[in-house]
């Protein structure tokens, strides 16, 4: 129209167009810079919309600072696929339906610290009991501030009533030094102990796992050991308090599966190394270890042609949680059937460390098997477990492990009359 106008018109015509076209576009300009007034003053409706697309851009910054400051401020592993924070190690977010409450007896042991590590990371409530008589609270301190973790220092000599959908029960001290020391108590630990947990998990209906022993085969006549060998076990030496302690707590898991329909579950360990052992539990490695790395005679006891096969901690752990939750009922050896002579281990260690000790005999003590290695057939079968830690890499962390709780501690004597005994609770006969 204004074109045609514009056409039909003559130059005054054309100025009366020009001032018409001059005035809309003032009146376009008032309209365009009243609504940017608007959205200053924040009054008119595309005011609102504009507004509250910048308060949604407030908000979600002020949302995430404000997540970010919760989070700096959480115990370990507080917030989704969360860290721990002071340890490092991962914890898996668990639905509820999916996480579990799991004791774990002597959980602040060498064992049991490391199964603890994994049933957290995995994501699970994990409950530690414990006397400390060998346990300690170092080895399961890097949990103590998480929702999911709970430390309780008890004698499972006595009974507890918790509420808890599985139980390793690991109880017991584990080492020639430490069961020897008061056996009645050590026989005390395995019946009565064994007993309550039984007790326990009838009462709450949770699947209880005993960390038995290749001990229960004693001095063996065959060899390796299948779990069908009945042992050969010298019912009143000096290693009968845990040998056949742990035979008859074997004994009560069965009693109890029969008759009152407990699901349980039993591990027969061979041998396990790894961080974290005792210092002075008196064992093979932590012993040659410990001595190789002062430069002290590496003692061995006997003519050093006994046999012990070694099971790095880890794969431990992983064939425990595998028997646990699987469908397998029966004893189930978990060992590593990599086989040594005592001598030939010794010079191993001796080679790893670099070490210029020398390696003496010692008396034998009285009842050490002769042979030990694990028939593991039944474990591969049942669980698809074995191990896959080779015994020279284990070694190689055992002995950064014990090199760091040197350079901390200082000598350490492992073994002999020197040794420092096992300290906290436990003695009360
Ligand atoms: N490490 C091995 O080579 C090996 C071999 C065979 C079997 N096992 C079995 O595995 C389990 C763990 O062994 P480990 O090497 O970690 O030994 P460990 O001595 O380091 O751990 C045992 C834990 O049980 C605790 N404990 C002992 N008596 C207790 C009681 N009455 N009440 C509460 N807590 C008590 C100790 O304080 C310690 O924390 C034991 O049952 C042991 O018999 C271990």
């Amino acid at each position: 129209m204004i074109a045609q106008a514009y056409s039909a018109s003559g130059p005054s015509k054309r100025n009366l167009v020009i001032g018409l076209i001059c005035v809309l576009v003032l009146f376009l300009l008032v309209i365009n810079n009243n609504s940017l007034g608007v959205v200053s003053s924040g009054g008119a409706s595309t005011s609102s919309k504009l507004s509250s697309s910048q308060e949604e851009l407030i908000n979600s910054r002020v949302k995430s600072e404000v997540e970010a400051a919760l989070l700096s401020h959480m115990p370990q592993g507080g917030g989704s696929a969360k860290m721990a924070s002071d340890n490092g190690l991962q914890v898996t977010e668990l639905s509820e339906s999916k996480r579990m409450r799991i004791l774990v007896t002597g959980g602040a042991g060498f064992v049991g610290s490391h199964l603890v590590d994994r049933l957290m990371m995995a994501g699970h409530e994990v409950i530690v009991l414990d006397n400390f008589f060998t346990g300690r609270k170092k080895n399961v301190m890097h949990w103590v501030n998480h929702p999911n973790f709970q430390l309780i220092s008890h004698d499972v000599v006595e009974p507890i009533m918790l509420e808890v959908d599985q139980i390793y029960h690991l109880a017991c001290p584990a080492s020639p030094p430490h069961y020897q020391y008061n056996p009645v108590k050590t026989i005390k630990t395995s019946t009565m102990g064994t007993l309550n947990m039984l007790g326990l998990a009838k009462r709450v209906k949770a699947r209880i796992l005993l960390t038995s022993t290749s001990e229960v085969y004693g001095d063996p006549e065959v060899h390796p050991q299948p779990e069908t060998y009945w042992g050969n076990v010298n019912p009143i030496g000096p290693r009968a308090c845990y040998d056949e302690g742990k035979r008859v707590a074997e004994t009560m898991m069965y009693a109890y599966q029969k008759q009152s329909k407990v699901d349980v579950r039993v591990a027969r360990i061979f041998n396990t190394f790894g961080p974290r052992m005792h210092p002075n539990d008196g064992r093979v490695v932590s012993n040659f270890i410990i001595q190789a790395l002062q430069d002290k005679d590496i003692t061995i006891y006997g003519n050093g042609e006994q046999t012990r096969s070694f099971q790095y901690v880890s794969d431990l752990v992983e064939g425990l949680i595998r028997l646990m939750n699987g469908d397998y009922d029966q004893p189930t050896n978990i060992g590593n059937p990599d086989e040594y002579t005592v001598n030939d281990f010794s010079k191993f260690i001796k080679e790893l460390t670099r070490s210029s000790s020398k390696i003496s005999h010692l008396e034998a003590t009285a009842d050490d098997p002769r042979k030990r290695k694990p028939d593991i057939t039944v474990a591969k079968r049942e669980l698809g477990w074995e191990p896959v830690v080779d015994v020279k890499t284990g070694l190689a962390k055992t002995i950064e492990y014990f090199a760091g709780v040197l350079d901390e501690g200082g000598e350490i004597v492992p073994t002999g009359p020197d040794a420092s005994k096992p300290k906290g609770g436990g003695f009360s006969i």
